[in-house]
């Protein structure tokens, strides 16, 4: 009889402490502080010339594909550098596809990753999501996730066109990101 009471008061004193460990590891969790980051860098996109970074890759079998054209699938391999410069320092790139995804034309929709391999978020990532209406002055794309020192990421970016040549497709857009994370 003493025997069975020691081992369910045992038991007992073994879930509190279980319950304990839960409670402290949330609190550990809630504690750590998310850091706003903000950063400004310039996207080149060139559909010809030298070094090209884009590629259309699908779109309507009856027209001609094109950046202006609904339903031109683009893969792009687009530097990321500090300044407007193409050649200023480079702090990334951004892998992904855009995708014109509006009837009239008007919506590059963006999905894509921005590999970092500057010094302070060498390896991290970002990951983009949304509208580029790039006829408007600005425009808003979701910081949707990220890793590495992005983990958690979640913040948006202002999209401005620096430089556009419609006709043989190259465009410089300014990037300015901010991103909460841990
Ligand atoms: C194209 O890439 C090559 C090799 O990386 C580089 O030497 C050259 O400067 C680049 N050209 C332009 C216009 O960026
Ligand atoms: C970048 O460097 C390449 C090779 O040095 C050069 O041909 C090109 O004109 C430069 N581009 C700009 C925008 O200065
Ligand atoms: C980034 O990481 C790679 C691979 O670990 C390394 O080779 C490279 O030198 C690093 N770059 C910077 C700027 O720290
Ligand atoms: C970047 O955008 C923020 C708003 O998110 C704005 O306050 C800031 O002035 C902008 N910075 C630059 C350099 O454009």
């Amino acid at each position: 009889m003493a025997g069975r009471i020691s081992v369910s008061i045992a038991a007992k004193l073994w879930l509190l402490l279980l319950n304990l460990a839960v409670v402290m590891l949330v609190s550990a969790a809630k504690s750590r502080k998310l850091i706003e980051t903000n950063m400004v860098f310039y996207m080149h996109d060139y559909e010809t010339g030298n070094n090209i970074t884009t590629i259309a890759v699908a779109g309507n079998p009856k027209k001609k594909w094109g950046i202006l054209e609904f339903g031109t699938v683009f893969a792009i391999d687009d530097p990321l550098t500090v300044a407007y410069d193409r050649n200023s320092t480079q702090i990334g790139r951004a892998h992904g596809i855009y995708v014109n995804s509006a009837a009239d034309g008007s919506d590059l929709h963006f999905l894509m990753s921005l590999i970092f391999t500057n010094k302070a978020y060498n390896g991290s990532t970002l990951e983009i999501q949304g509208a580029d209406l790039f006829f408007l002055k600005y425009r808003e794309v979701s910081v949707v996730s990220g890793t590495g020192k992005f983990r958690f990421a979640r913040g948006y970016a202002l999209l401005d066109t620096a430089f556009i040549d419609i006709p043989n497709s190259n465009a410089i857009v300014r990037w300015n990101l901010t991103v909460l994370h841990y």
